[in-house]
């Protein structure tokens, strides 16, 4: 595990960008993982910049987001989906068609989630998996107590996270969903390399877990520990209890 505290926190957008652009100049057919969340915003505009400026083009990649809510439709705000087309795709070259999230709508849950980790393999599986971390350690939406073996699957939210969302859906708790899709930790720790982002002292305990706790699923994140790849990208009070 490569640990990187980075002085000046806006800096995590070239850092972040240059680990997911080495995987797309090697092969430009590479398939990226997305994340949703405030963590990776900044790597999301960095390689928007770079698309922008003829430097970097991801016409030909692939992508998967991490996760979904259930039940909430098509082109709601608050969708990943919706998410990731606002913070990322509009800012880049990707074709839509080559953009892949789970239907949270979906009449069989079950059976989405495994159309999903079919069209994970099809594609070869993922190249470069960004990631954040929640501050109870969960990584996508797999939350304490997640089997580190686990593939997509559906989830319910805990308490916290749903908290911790809220401000996403006008402060108000009840508006979160209750359930949601998620990569499970298998799944993510299939992908070739991932690149972690955390930021902020509220997240600094779950990094300490993350880095040198005990590999346990009460702190999903944990389950990095046996990757052969993961980048992690801190910013000084992300790292204060290391
Ligand atoms: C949500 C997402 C996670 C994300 C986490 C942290 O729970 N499902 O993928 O890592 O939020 O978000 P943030 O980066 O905004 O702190």
């Amino acid at each position: 595990m490569e640990i990187v505290i980075i002085d000046e926190p806006e800096d995590v957008g070239p850092l972040g960008a240059d680990a997911i652009a080495q995987h797309v100049v090697a092969n430009p057919e590479a398939v990226l993982g997305l994340a949703t969340g405030s963590s990776p915003l900044r790597v999301y505009q960095e390689l928007g910049a770079r698309v922008a400026r003829g430097e970097l083009s991801l016409s030909r990649c692939q992508a998967f987001l991490l996760d979904e809510y259930v039940g909430l439709p098509a082109g709601h705000p608050e969708a990943y989906r919706t998410v990731i087309d606002r913070e990322f795709c509009d800012l880049v070259d990707l074709d839509p068609a080559n953009v892949h999230g789970l239907d949270g709508t979906a009449e069989d849950l079950l059976g989405e989630c495994t159309r999903y980790e079919s069209a994970i393999a099809a594609a070869g599986g993922i190249d470069v998996q960004l990631l954040g971390i929640g501050r109870d350690g969960h990584i996508a939406f797999n939350e304490p107590g997640s089997s580190l073996g686990s593939r997509t699957r559906v989830k319910t939210l805990t308490t916290q996270t749903r908290l911790d969302n809220a401000r996403f859906f006008g402060d108000d708790f009840h508006a979160v969903p209750l359930h949601c899709l998620t990569q499970g930790i298998g799944t993510i720790s299939s992908a070739r390399h991932l690149v972690l982002i955390a930021l902020g002292e509220p997240k600094a305990e779950a990094v300490h877990q993350l880095v040198e706790g005990p590999i346990s699923a009460l702190w999903p994140a944990t389950a990095l520990q046996l990757h052969p790849h993961v980048t992690v990208l801190l910013d000084p009070a992300a790292a204060s209890r290391l």
